[in-house]
């Protein structure tokens, strides 16, 4: 039996595989609540506009609000036969309430529908994500506050650098969590043009008006252009694109975790909740969600690559290879949130080690460059030179295996005639972090200071 959508022109059913590689319904209906939010201001606006009457736009909307109750109760049966989510809720709308049912699709196509959907969608999933982000940056600057004064080694090349404050470590975050919810914000802003009214592509001989759909809706205006409209999935690349950034944070973050948790670290730990043992050695505790999230990026990457291709070389308008943009937006989506969320809780669960974190941060000449800024302030070396006398002294002292602070003043001397007793109070890791009161500096006064301002910057509105 042909279908009975385009019935009037066919007289075959589709080909098996026909059917197959041409339904969405298997994942187009977590669209459902959009689809249908959708329908009842464009059955709105074909009652205000008269072209519908006000009959039967009663008729369709009690039956939509049905349909959407079915489908949330569980009762609804989603048939493949009908290809998709506008087509499954379509056809049973007209089950319910009869040929008026068949009036709702006037000056409407499924590719003006599906537009609205998956923008739809899209910004009610960056409205979620930007929440989240705004929970997980919260559970970081709380933390910042915690280990405001916490020492630990700062990096380069994942070599000891200087040592920094745990809590100005993880206020970093907070900055680059706060740069991805401006890009999603920056995402929201541009998706906010209603595709409605475009039609298939032409737009419509109707005496339809767009801007009381986009209104209704809540976009700032109807799209501009119909071909434009039907063919435009600009959002999703962005959307996909700024969660993409956000997931290479979120795995920068995770692998520092799992590198913390590391027995030669033992910076941080997690508690049983966020951990897991291993089958066969009783005394591991494995950071699965870390590890997990930091692999998220590789699906969210995934489908950036997977929407650019799709896309690319597609002629206007319309074409069917749009839908497959979904899967991959959704489970960009769902990887997204999950990492998220996991991050969420593993930064709320974990518990430093300040004592390890102060030994770790203390070892390997941490302070040399601090020994180099006192020799250009107190001496009036220039840095090329006070860098040299450093040099040589942290020579002298790793071949004799103690650190700074340990050579005598008349060892330092010997290099340095200028040196004098001051010096030793620059050496030490407290010392060290204390000096750096520079803008964005580390120094603990400054974490107690960028926590507030954070708070106030981020989690005020
Ligand atoms: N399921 C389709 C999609 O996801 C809906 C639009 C179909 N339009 C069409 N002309 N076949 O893109």
């Amino acid at each position: 039996r042909s279908n009975t959508m385009w019935g009037g022109r066919y007289k075959l059913g589709p080909a098996e595989i026909m059917e197959k590689i041409n339904a969405s319904i298997g994942f187009d209906r977590r669209l459902y609540a959009q689809d249908i939010a959708g329908s009842v201001a464009h059955c709105d606006m074909l009652v205000a506009q008269g072209i519908l009457t006000a009959k039967d736009g009663r008729a369709i909307k009690r039956g939509l609000a049905q349909v959407k109750a079915e489908i949330e109760s569980g009762k609804f049966k989603f048939s493949t036969k009908l290809e998709d989510i506008h087509f499954n809720v379509e056809q049973r709308l007209t089950d319910i309430i009869g040929p008026a049912g068949g009036r709702l699709h006037t000056a409407r196509s499924r590719n003006d529908q599906i537009a609205l959907d998956v923008r739809l969608w899209v910004r009610d999933t960056i409205d979620k994500v930007e929440l989240m982000l705004r929970d997980l940056q919260a559970a970081l600057i709380d933390r910042a506050d915690q280990y405001s004064s916490t020492i630990m080694p700062g990096f380069t090349h994942l070599q000891t650098a200087q040592p920094i404050t745990f809590g100005h470590h993880l206020m970093a975050y907070v900055e680059m969590f706060g740069r991805d919810r401006s890009r999603f914000a920056d995402c929201r802003a541009r998706l906010n043009e209603s595709p409605l009214g475009a039609a298939a592509l032409a737009g419509s001989p109707h005496p339809i008006d767009p801007r009381k759909t986009a209104k209704a809706l809540g976009f700032e205006r109807p799209m501009a252009n119909s071909l434009d409209a039907v063919s435009d999935r600009d959002y999703v690349i962005e959307f996909i694109s700024a969660a993409s950034t956000t997931a290479v944070h979120l795995s920068r973050l995770s692998e520092e975790i799992v590198i913390w948790c590391s027995a030669p670290f033992r910076f941080i730990s997690l508690s049983d909740a966020f951990t897991t043992g291993s089958s066969i050695m009783p005394q591991k505790r494995n950071p699965d969600a870390a590890e997990l999230t930091r692999a998220k990026v590789g699906r969210i990457v995934g489908a950036f690559v997977a929407l650019c291709t799709i896309l690319k070389g597609l002629p206007l308008t319309y074409g069917k290879d749009m839908q497959e943009d979904k899967e991959p937006l959704f489970d960009a989506a769902d990887s997204l949130e999950l990492g998220i969320a996991a991050m969420t809780g593993m930064i709320r669960d974990l518990k430093a080690n300040p004592e390890r974190m102060r030994a770790v941060a203390s070892a390997d000449y941490s302070v040399a460059t601090d020994l180099a800024d006192w020799l250009v302030r107190k001496v009036g070396l220039p840095f090329r030179q006070a860098h040299h006398v450093t040099g040589r002294l942290v020579g002298i002292a790793a071949d004799k295996g103690i650190d700074l602070d340990k050579l005598s003043l008349e060892e330092m001397q010997a290099v340095e005639p200028k040196i004098d007793r001051s010096v030793y109070r620059v050496l030490t890791v407290e010392a060290s972090v204390n000096a750096r009161k520079s803008l964005g500096g580390t120094a603990p006064a400054n974490v107690v200071r960028a926590v507030a301002d954070a708070r106030r910057r981020f989690l005020d509105k």
